[in-house]
């Protein structure tokens, strides 16, 4: 069978992240490319990697800014890195740095690039406001005056109405539902109760805890010093929940469909800050530069479905592609990491893997199969974690990777939904 990268195995030889924690709290005043920024920069002295070794840098970002939007280019113009290391910025709503990972990694296999950066970051503290359309239009004519008398007659056609801000929604440009809207669907269409997603909500924040406690997530998440004043020293996630218990949870109110929903703000994954990063490099580079691989990549699949239909169901047709690529069956896999959005959507997901109808819709005739929880987000995920939108990928592969190191286990799988119906899943093989 030919292998991804036809020869040419790509490797990820080290990750990082910024702690991930609540929007408004101590990372508001960082823009996703400050957050980037820091990454990056402290990825590099992790490793101790020349700039001059790095070929380019992809990040993912889902809400840009609007003044700089190629994040990307932003972060690559660290002092640290060379001003020809090559940058660009892709946007695939969550799975946006699994985009940049994935990106980076064909250009690798291509044997276009020996070592890059891939990663993303996003900060939900900043996002950009926009005028409405009739204040715009204004602007836009007070712009073109000409003379004060021009100017004072556009001014006068301004109404209260036009100062109405628009701020970005998270829901679907085509229909209009929220990915929490969407979240309830799932839960009612696959049914999904209540008490098992409170469940599934409480093991993330258990396991993120012990996760936390016995230091195998720290180990993956930097301290940052906040600027300006660098007071604020922040060490880890802020949304992880040491005290919940189901009955806390049991209390909270359903957040979009107050009468007859399930999800709420505490099975739900929160609106958060944060960035992520890895170094990719040819296993040919790695071996020349001195990087044991914490993996390799052994495939990837992409796929979507009709937004208005499942939203956040994309894994389950992205999920048998992956395996099927990597040669493998669900009972090769020794970890499994699912992106969190909700706890509705990852246990759609899974009966999604287990149903013939699903496996049929990605063109197999056997489902991917039963995954085994002992096997499933073992140090939590989003909804305990937190999920900024263009670095969750990037974090995910990497305590994937990590875990498998540490578990002795060879091939992990791991998956995320994203706005759009898209999906994504990716095979990764332990580093022998
Ligand atoms: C669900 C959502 C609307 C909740 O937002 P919020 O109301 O600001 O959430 P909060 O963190 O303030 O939580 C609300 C309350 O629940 C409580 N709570 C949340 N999680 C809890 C838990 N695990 N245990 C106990 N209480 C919890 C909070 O303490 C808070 O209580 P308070 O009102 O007494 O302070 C928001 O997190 C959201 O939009 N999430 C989805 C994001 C999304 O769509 N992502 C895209 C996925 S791909």
């Amino acid at each position: 069978m030919a292998t991804y990268g036809n020869g040419r195995r790509v490797a990820i030889v080290a990750g990082v992240r910024t702690p991930f924690v609540r929007a408004g709290t101590v990372f508001k005043s960082l823009s996703a490319i400050d957050l980037g920024r820091l990454v990056v920069a402290e990825l590099i002295q992790r490793t101790n990697l020349s700039g001059k070794e790095v070929d380019n840098l992809v990040f993912g970002t889902v809400i840009p800014s609007v003044v700089a939007p190629n994040i990307a280019r932003e972060v690559s113009l660290l002092p640290m890195l060379p001003k020809g290391v090559e940058a660009y910025t892709v946007s695939r709503a969550c799975t946006s740095a699994n985009q940049s990972i994935t990106n980076a990694a064909d250009q690798i296999a291509l044997g276009h690039a020996g070592v890059s950066i891939a990663g993303g970051s996003e900060s939900l503290s900043n996002i950009p406001i926009l005028h409405s359309q009739g204040m715009a239009e204004k602007l836009v004519l007070l712009s073109k005056a000409k003379g004060s008398g021009d100017k004072l007659k556009v001014l006068s056609q301004f109404r209260p109405k036009d100062l109405v801000p628009i701020t970005p929604a998270i829901a679907e440009p085509t229909t209009g539902e929220t990915m929490g809207q969407s979240a309830e669907k799932m839960a009612k269409l696959n049914a999904i109760p209540r008490e098992e997603q409170d469940q599934f909500a409480l093991r993330s924040h258990r396991l993120a805890a012990q996760g936390t406690a016995d230091g195998r997530l720290t180990a993956e998440i930097m301290t940052v010093y906040v600027p300006p004043k660098y007071e604020t020293v922040v060490d880890k996630d802020n949304g992880i929940r040491t005290d919940t218990s189901l009955e806390a949870l049991a209390k909270l109110p359903p957040v979009f469909d107050r009468k007859y929903g399930t999800v709420s703000a505490g099975n739900s994954s929160p609106l958060t800050d944060g960035a992520a990063a890895v170094v990719l490099m040819s296993e040919e580079n790695a071996r020349a530069l001195g990087y044991p691989p914490l993996g390799f990549i052994r495939s990837y699949a992409y796929a979507a479905l009709d937004p208005g239909e499942q939203l956040l169901q994309g894994p389950v047709l992205a999920a048998p592609v992956a395996l099927q690529r990597a040669g493998l069956s669900l009972r090769d896999i020794d970890l499994v990491e699912m992106h969190e959005a909700f706890a509705a959507q990852v246990l759609s997901n899974l009966r999604g893997l287990e149903s013939k109808a699903w496996a049929e819709r990605a063109g197999f005739s056997h489902p991917v199969g039963a995954v085994d929880t002992d096997k499933l987000n073992v140090m939590g995920g989003s909804i305990s974690i937190g999920h900024p939108f263009g670095a969750t990928g990037a974090r995910i592969v990497m305590t994937l990777l990590n875990e498998l190191r540490r578990r002795g286990g060879q091939f992990g799988l791991m998956t995320v939904c994203a706005a759009g119906g898209l999906g994504h899943a990716m095979v990764v093989e332990r580093a022998a």
